[in-house]
């Protein structure tokens, strides 16, 4: 107040015209002004909000929590809240389906009632090695998935697809021929349903030869920081033959201090560069519990 003062009144001043002419001449000046920087200012508004978070996102979601009562229910919230979000949902009974042809009785509880929501497709976690685990068993883990809804007697205890964790970054034709194979037979068991949906997760981005033996690869999963210092846009561009639609990308150990404002603009630059994305404040055990600011970031993937 005591800044603006001072700055009106010189202003009045200024504007003590003498003639009638010369009080039209400014008033037209005046609304010409007021125009042109009205009006633009207007059309920017209204661009900004009808695209400013960039195209959708899916939330991913490494659910490594026990199904104890209640545990999911952080997660339950946000889908049931946001019908318009689509959420992919890794399962993991044991490092994998578990030894039982079924889960136990927390997970056979919990897993028909996510899989109930029309926006969540469950995935069932199985690891590779790095293509080198004994390929037999990987085959026994994707096949007791897919046998869960007959095993238990119950259709909604199903998961809808596979997510291979450490899956190569570098080329060998023998790790894409064993990928290749995984696929075939995700796509080929009916257990799965009509989506078969194959994830692969190598942690980084790997040769690009490897990107069509699934339907999304998680290109990047690390740091804040170091998402920051990668410039992100630039990395996930450069990856060959390769498009959004086609990559997740996994962001832990986020500052306290990233929210509001600072938040949005990470989840914007994650939704520019990736069609799945997951983002968390935790910097420990990351996907064994919902952080502080997990809501938030979900109704920043809706906004
Ligand atoms: C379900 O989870 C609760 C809480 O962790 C546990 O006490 C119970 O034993 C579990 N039930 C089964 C069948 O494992
Ligand atoms: C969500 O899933 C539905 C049904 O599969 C699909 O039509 C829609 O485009 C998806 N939306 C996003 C943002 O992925
Ligand atoms: C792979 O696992 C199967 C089943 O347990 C076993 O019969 C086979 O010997 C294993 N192969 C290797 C190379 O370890
Ligand atoms: C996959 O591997 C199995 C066992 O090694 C083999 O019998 C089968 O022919 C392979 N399938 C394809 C499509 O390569
Ligand atoms: C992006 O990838 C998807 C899935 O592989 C493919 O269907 C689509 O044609 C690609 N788009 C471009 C522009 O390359």
């Amino acid at each position: 107040m005591s800044t603006k003062a001072p700055e009106e009144k010189h202003v009045s001043k200024r504007g003590c015209f003498k003639s009638t002419r010369s009080r039209i001449l400014l008033a037209v000046v005046a609304f010409i002004v007021l125009c042109a920087a009205i009006i633009p200012a207007a059309v920017v508004t209204t661009l900004h909000k009808k695209d400013s978070m960039g195209p959708k996102s899916k939330v991913f979601v490494p659910l490594y929590v026990y199904p104890a009562p209640g545990a999911w229910t952080p997660l339950e919230n946000v889908v049931s809240t946001h019908p318009d979000v689509n959420f992919t949902v890794v399962i993991n009974p044991g490092s994998g389906p578990g030894p039982d042809s079924v889960p136990d009785a927390n997970y056979t509880r919990e897993i028909p009632n996510l899989a109930s929501y029309a926006n969540v497709r469950l995935l069932g976690y199985v690891h590779t090695s790095y293509a080198q685990r004994n390929i037999s068993l990987v085959r026994k883990d994707i096949e007791t998935y897919a046998a869960w809804p007959t095993a238990s007697s119950n259709p909604d205890l199903a998961v809808r697809g596979i997510f291979f964790d450490e899956t190569p970054q570098q080329y060998s034709a023998q790790s894409l021929a064993y990928l290749q194979n995984m696929t075939d037979l995700v796509k080929d068991l009916k257990g799965f349903g009509s989506d078969g949906f194959v994830m692969h997760n190598p942690g980084a981005i790997p040769d690009s030869r490897y990107l069509a033996t699934a339907d999304s690869t998680v290109v990047f999963e690390e740091t804040y920081s170091t998402f920051q210092q990668r410039s992100s846009a630039k990395i996930f561009t450069a990856i060959p033959d390769s498009n959004r639609t086609q990559l997740c990308t996994v962001i832990h150990s986020v500052p306290d201090t990233v929210e509001g404002s600072k938040l949005r603009s990470l989840v914007k630059e994650a939704r520019k560069v990736a069609d799945e994305i997951f983002i968390t404040h935790l910097s420990t055990d990351y996907y064994a519990s919902f952080g502080t600011k997990w809501a938030d970031f979900v109704d920043l993937v809706a906004a």
